[in-house]
């Protein structure tokens, strides 16, 4: 069975400007993760913060009770584990393109006190991750090239995401299976159906038109419903 459905918003979409208002917005409405995108400008061709925004989020995201999801898409991360564990990472998710050692980066993190996450590029094989979902306490699949915000959800991540969640169940881990990139209401319930159950979420929730805490809740419930029948 399916760990807890958690909605984790990304704020690569917020405005920089009022990050400490949006993330407010975005707790407010139940968001269980914050999702916080780290690019290093060679893991991927664009560049935005470190640890010390990581250590400026984190308390306001603890004082409501939800957790600090950090998506490392950097080079050499096994390097940064104790500066943004340090900083407030409840999860640290490395790419197993940028990482050497896989096993000894994953076991660091949780010696650092943090939840050890994986990831892979939409075009990397799952037999890369296989060897780590043991390991690991979150599997992500990225549903986009990582890098930019705004992009289109592949449709090839449905069976990506079936495939990771068989491999989870199969290793007898409780890992969270994450998704990321394109997801908004009219995916959410399809993207659960086919074993996700954290939704990372960045332009749906930040430039909705609706406010930030309804987008929330809007995404929520979608995930939540029956997905429409296809006839
Ligand atoms: C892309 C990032 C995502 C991004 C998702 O490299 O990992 O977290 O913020 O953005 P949306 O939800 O706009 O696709
Ligand atoms: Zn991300």
């Amino acid at each position: 069975m399916s760990p807890q459905l958690k909605i984790a918003p990304s704020i690569l979409a917020a405005d920089f400007l009022r990050l400490e208002e949006q993330i407010s917005l975005a707790l407010e409405g139940g968001a269980d993760y914050i999702h916080l995108d780290v690019m290093d400008g060679r893991f991927v061709r664009n560049i935005t913060f470190g640890p010390a925004m990581v250590a400026a989020i984190s308390p306001l995201v603890h004082r409501a009770g939800a957790q600090v999801d950090v998506h490392l898409m950097i080079e050499s991360p096994e390097y940064f584990i104790p500066a943004f564990a340090q900083a407030g990472a409840d999860i640290l998710t490395i790419h197993v393109e940028s990482c050497k050692d896989l096993a000894g980066t994953l076991k660091g993190i949780r010696v650092h006190g943090a939840r050890a996450g994986l990831t892979l590029r939409p075009k990397t094989p799952l037999l890369a991750v296989t060897a780590g979902i043991p390991l690991a306490d979150l599997i992500l699949v990225m549903s986009v090239e990582p890098g930019q915000g705004g992009q289109n959800f592949l449709p090839e991540s449905f069976t990506r995401l079936k495939r990771i969640r068989e491999l989870i169940d199969e290793a007898g881990n409780r890992a969270d299976l994450e998704v990321d990139g394109g997801i908004q209401a009219d995916n959410a319930r399809a993207i659960v159906e086919a074993g996700a159950n954290v939704l990372v979420a960045g332009t749906s929730i930040f430039k909705s038109p609706l406010p930030i805490p309804d987008a929330v809740r809007a995404l929520r419930q979608a995930a939540g419903l029956p997905s429409p029948t296809v006839s």
